[in-house]
C-alpha cells in the first residue's frame, strides 16, 4: 500500500522534506550510506560501494514507501532521510536516519513531530508509530519527544546485522487517534 505522499513542499523549521531521487545516491554514499555508526541499529550494513547506494535508491523509487532526504532549509546540506510506510489502510509506520555531523540537535524530534501530526490529521488515519532496537536510546527518544507512547517491548522483533545475526527485542512506539 502507497502512503498519502507528503504536501510538497513540506517543511518544519529547520528542515526540508525533498523526494528522493536517483541523482542523490553519491551524496548518500557520501554522507551516511557507509557510515557504521549510522547504521548500527539499522536492518541493513553499511554501504561499501556507490552500487549499493544505487540500489538501494532504486529500491526507494519502486516503492510501495515514500522517501525523502532531509535537506537544511537554509542552505540546502543534506541531513538525513525519512521513509514513511502504509502497511494497512488506517496506519502509517515509518523509518529515519541523520548523517552523524547532524545529530543531537534536534532534527529528528522536529521531523518526526511535523510527520505525526500531518499524518493524524489524514483521513482515514487513525495510528502512526514504529518500533526501535531496545538499546536505540536515542530513537526511543525521539519517538517519546514526538508524542508517541512505548505501547510494548517486542520479543526477537528484528535483526539488526550490524549487532549480532540473532534476531532482537524492541520497543514498539505509538500514537493514535
Ligand atoms: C536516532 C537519531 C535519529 C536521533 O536523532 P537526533 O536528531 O540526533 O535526536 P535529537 O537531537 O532529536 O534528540 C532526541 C533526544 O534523544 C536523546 N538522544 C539522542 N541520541 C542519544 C543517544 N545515543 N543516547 C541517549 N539519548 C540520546 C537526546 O538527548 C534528546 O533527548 P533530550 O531532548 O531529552 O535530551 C540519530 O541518532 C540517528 O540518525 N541515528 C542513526 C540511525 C538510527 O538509529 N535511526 C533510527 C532507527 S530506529
Amino acid at each position: 500500500m502507497i502512503p498519502p505522499m507528503l504536501p510538497d513542499q513540506f517543511s518544519t523549521a529547520r528542515l526540508i522534506f525533498a523526494p528522493i531521487v536517483a541523482e542523490d545516491a553519491p551524496l548518500i554514499f557520501e554522507a551516511y550510506a557507509r557510515d557504521s555508526e549510522v547504521s548500527r541499529y539499522m536492518t541493513w550494513r553499511p554501504h561499501t560501494a556507490l552500487a549499493e547506494t544505487e540500489a538501494y535508491v532504486a529500491s526507494a523509487l519502486a516503492g510501495p514507501s515514500c522517501s525523502y532526504l532531509l535537506r537544511d532549509r537554509g542552505d540546502g546540506r543534506l541531513h538525513g532521510a525519512f521513509e514513511l510506510r502504509q502497511p494497512a489502510a488506517h496506519r502509517l509506520g515509518y523509518g529515519y536516519l541523520l548523517a552523524r555531523p547532524s545529530w543531537g540537535l534536534g532534527l529528528m524530534s522536529e521531523a518526526l513531530t511535523a510527520v505525526v501530526d500531518w499524518a493524524l490529521d489524514q483521513p482515514g488515519i487513525r495510528r502512526i508509530g514504529d518500533v526501535c532496537d531496545v538499546e536505540n536510546l536515542g530513537s526511543a527518544r525521539v519517538m517519546e519527544k514526538a508524542g508517541l507512547t512505548r505501547e510494548a517491548l517486542l520479543r526477537l522483533w528484528a535483526v539488526h546485522p550490524n549487532i549480532s545475526d540473532e534476531p532482537r527485542d524492541c520497543f514498539s512506539y505509538v500514537k493514535t487517534r
